[in-house]
């Protein structure tokens, strides 16, 4: 016997509906609105791949290698994921399908489901949305500061302008080694890490940095500005430049090292600011290698991603939304029960084509074989502005009634003038 428990979500994923759907759909809109302006294309890849190809981009010892990857294999024994993120599906379908990655027209943008195994919380989920625009083929600090304006432009757009950006290098492959030396040298000298920072140092030292049960207890940490070479440190000079040039505000952030293994050079995160906020909103940065090590060509690359629920929260909470109004609901009832098929063509018709003077409506109705009584009732729950009643001896002369269910008041109009 088939059980009659309900069936619930799947834990860590949500149900989007109402203003927050409406919102997730506006979000999308004015972010391929700006993408646009800053000569980005869309391009939407598959919400599986194989999964090495995230063991070989994010790294076999990241956060969400060991531990989040929704990993599942097909009915021919092939090795899936969920995508987790989105720039490593991005680079293999430009590679696959060759497309062309050279400066200035490698820009590309995205949105879509991401999912990771993490233990969710307020912000965090394990089936989430984002949107990530990647521009390759440029190398210069540029390209990395446009990154960041069109993230925080497009933060703004939807009222989202309490933030604050964090910014660090992570140096490139000559000065990198010398620090990470550093840093396993600092930590093996130190007896209470914890389980899994034990492990990090081994692989990758840099990880410890970003641990949430470690990182706040040492103090003079190998800082990883202080090993840059001369490359590195010019980059990231001009970066910050830029960045005061175009009167963006800073803060240099000595221990962001992000979570996924693929970047080189600048990084950044846009946390919130606003009271009773502590997420990252955005983030991302350059990664210079990755186009390679996935079969490329050497080519340089910049990019970001925003979460998007965690956007639309602060979107809402500022007041964002509160400025669309929902579209005016009309109700088409029928007093009559044989003026139903007039009614329902005239609904179809007018959702089609809209009404003489009104475009921003919802057309509700007719309801078969119900009384008046209760069609008039179910348009004051629905909240319909006004009811239009099709009535046999005012349809005789081209007529319907148009109640207005505010005042309560009804006027004859003729048909053709609605
Ligand atoms: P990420 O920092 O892993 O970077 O994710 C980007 C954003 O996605 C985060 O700042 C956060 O807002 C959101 N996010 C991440 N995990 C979750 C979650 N479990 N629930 C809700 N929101 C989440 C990347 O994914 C890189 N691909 C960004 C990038 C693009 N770097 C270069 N290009």
């Amino acid at each position: 016997m088939t059980s009659r428990k309900k069936c619930k979500a799947p834990r860590g994923t949500h149900d989007i509906f109402g203003m927050k759907a409406f919102g997730m759909s506006l979000m999308e809109l004015k972010a391929k609105e700006i993408f646009r302006r800053f000569g980005f294309e869309e391009i939407r890849t598959p919400i599986f791949e194989e999964s090495c190809l995230f063991m070989r981009s994010i790294g076999q010892s990241s956060d969400i290698v060991e531990k989040e990857m929704y990993i599942f294999e097909d009915r021919k024994g092939r090795k899936l994921a969920l995508r987790p993120e989105g720039t490593a599906a991005l680079v293999r379908a430009l590679i696959e399908h060759k497309l062309d990655i050279s400066n200035p027209s490698g820009k590309f943008f995205y949105s879509g489901e991401m999912f990771r195994y993490e233990r969710p919380q307020f912000g965090r989920y394990r089936q989430f949305y984002q949107i990530g625009a990647e521009f390759f083929g440029n190398s210069s600090p540029a390209a990395d500061v446009e990154i960041i304006v069109l993230a925080q432009d497009l933060l703004a757009s939807l009222g989202v302008t309490e933030v604050k950006l964090h910014i660090n290098s992570l140096g490139c492959q000559n000065c990198r080694p010398t620090f990470k030396y550093a840093l396993t040298k600092y930590f093996n000298s130190k007896q209470d890490l914890c389980k899994d920072c034990l492990r990090r140092l081994e692989k990758n030292p840099l990880r410890l940095l970003d641990c949430k049960i470690d990182s706040d207890k040492f103090i003079k940490i190998p800082q990883l500005l202080k090993f840059l070479c001369k490359d590195c440190e010019d980059n990231f000079n001009t970066v910050q430049s830029l960045l005061k040039r175009i009167g963006k505000n800073y803060k240099i952030d000595g221990r962001l090292v992000r979570g996924l293994d693929y970047y080189t050079r600048t990084v950044f995160e846009i946390h919130s600011n606003a009271i009773g906020s502590r997420n990252v909103l955005a983030a991302g940065g350059r990664y210079d290698s990755l186009v390679k090590e996935l079969g490329g060509q050497d080519t340089p690359a910049v990019g970001f991603a925003l979460g998007s629920e965690r956007v639309l929260f602060e979107a809402e909470k500022s007041g964002f939304f509160s400025i669309f109004k929902s579209p005016e609901k009309i109700f088409i009832a029928i007093a009559d029960q044989t003026l139903f098929g007039e009614a329902f063509s005239f609904a179809i018709k007018r959702a089609r084509e809209g009404l003489k003077n009104n475009t921003d409506f919802s057309i509700y109705g007719p309801i078969n074989r119900k009384s008046l009584r209760f069609q008039l009732k179910f348009a004051n729950k629905i909240k319909a502005s006004k009811t239009i009643i099709f009535a046999k001896s005012e349809f005789e002369n081209g007529k319907v009634l148009v109640k207005n269910m505010k005042t309560k008041t009804q006027a004859e109009i003729l048909i053709t003038d609605l």
